[in-house]
């Protein structure tokens, strides 16, 4: 009896893998094609919007980080609307952003050089550097805003 049935040739156990068809040869090369073509699409749309679009800043611009250095006394902003801002330096791009407005009657505070701390002139109220209250009327610290650094320049959060 002949073996009719099994019309598979015999293949070497190291022979590399046939060939797909022609067709699917095609098939898959275009393929590789089209998703290359997306990858540096993708990668050069978002590398040039991101140059031309770049993301927008999101809160009040309180200046460039160099306008603030390590160790220098507090810097007051000028006031904007009915607020104003108390930035310092700690140093390792760490700053502290502080209302100036006392929270007892609501006058801008300055800095206080000689003492070393904000001062007051309506009822001379003192804050440190951390906005506490070290004497006079004040009932709260200076508030703490939060911040962020983007690119070289401080903002305010939104
Ligand atoms: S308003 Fe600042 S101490 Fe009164």
């Amino acid at each position: 009896m002949s073996n009719t049935e099994d019309q598979t040739p015999p293949v070497a156990p190291d022979a590399p893998a046939p060939l797909p068809p022609p067709e699917n040869r095609l098939r898959r090369q275009l393929m590789k094609g089209f998703v290359g073509t997306l990858v540096v699409g993708a990668v050069t749309y978002f590398g040039w919007t991101r140059y031309l679009f770049p993301p927008r800043p999101h809160g009040l611009r309180l200046g460039p980080i160099a306008d603030f250095a390590p160790g220098a006394p507090p810097t007051l902003l000028p006031p904007t609307g009915n607020a104003q801002y108390a930035v310092q330096s700690t140093g390792q791009g760490e700053f502290i952003v502080l209302s100036a407005v006392c929270t007892h009657q609501g006058c801008s505070v300055g800095w206080d050089a000689k003492a070393g701390n904000y001062l007051c002139p309506c009822h001379l109220g003192r804050y440190d550097t951390s906005g506490k209250v070290l004497s006079g009327p004040p009932p709260r610290p200076l508030p703490a805003l939060p911040h962020h650094v983007q690119g070289d320049t401080l903002y305010l959060n939104s």
